[in-house]
């Protein structure tokens, strides 16, 4: 089961930040920070209209993450709204199951004041301290320098590149970077 003790953190514009355990509670918030980052088109891999979850399918994703050994579901609130969200899930096979990838996303208002780093923290945190956890991995988009800069600071490494994995509505590609790092 993915747990954290829940912590405050301060953001770079002296507010109080909450990292805790995602729940079901949250899927409408979590939805509304989907979309809204869907609909800036450069960080999800989905369009917009292949946004297809319903409160019950997204709250059915959270506990998923939260019940299974070796994943994670945590977000952010400020003032008691959930401002980003972290996901983490370790492979499905016992091969598999020591190495995990993740995503995260912050609603554009909040960004650049810390919060991605406080996510980040805490997972690395959680996975350096979870016995089954060995590699924490990630897939981003080559054009998403602000992202790729986090994850390096953090000690993430290029891992490879798939060159054009994403075709954007205009013809244009975008190459997907692997970047990974070992926690034990
Ligand atoms: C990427 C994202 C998660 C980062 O979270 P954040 O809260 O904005 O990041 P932080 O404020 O903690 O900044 C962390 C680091 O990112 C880098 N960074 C932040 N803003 C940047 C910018 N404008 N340009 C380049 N690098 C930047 C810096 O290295 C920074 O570290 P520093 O504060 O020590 O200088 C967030 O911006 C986001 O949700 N973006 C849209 C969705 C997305 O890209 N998700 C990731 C998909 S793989």
């Amino acid at each position: 089961m993915g747990f954290i003790e829940q912590k405050t953190f301060r953001s770079k514009n002296d507010t109080d930040v909450l990292i805790r355990n995602g729940g079901a509670d949250d899927a409408d918030e979590i939805i509304g920070i989907n979309k809204s980052v869907l609909e800036e088109k450069f960080f999800m891999l989905r369009e917009p209209s292949e946004a297809t979850y319903t409160t019950e399918s997204m709250a059915k994703e959270i506990i998923r993450h939260i019940e299974k050994e070796g994943s994670l579901y945590i977000v952010s609130e400020v003032n008691g709204k959930v401002t980003g969200y972290l996901e983490f899930q370790n492979g499905f096979f016992k091969r598999t199951s020591h190495s995990g990838m993740f995503s995260m996303f912050i609603l554009k208002e909040f960004r650049e004041t810390g919060i991605g780093s406080m996510l980040l923290e805490t997972l690395l945190e959680w996975a350096e301290n979870n016995p089954l956890t060995e590699k924490v991995t990630l897939a981003v988009f080559s054009t998403n320098v602000r992202a790729q800069n986090l994850y390096r600071k953090y000690g993430f490494m290029e891992e490879g590149r798939c060159p054009r994995d994403m075709k954007l509505d205009d013809g244009t590609y975008i190459d997907s970077v692997l970047m990974y790092k070992f926690v034990k």
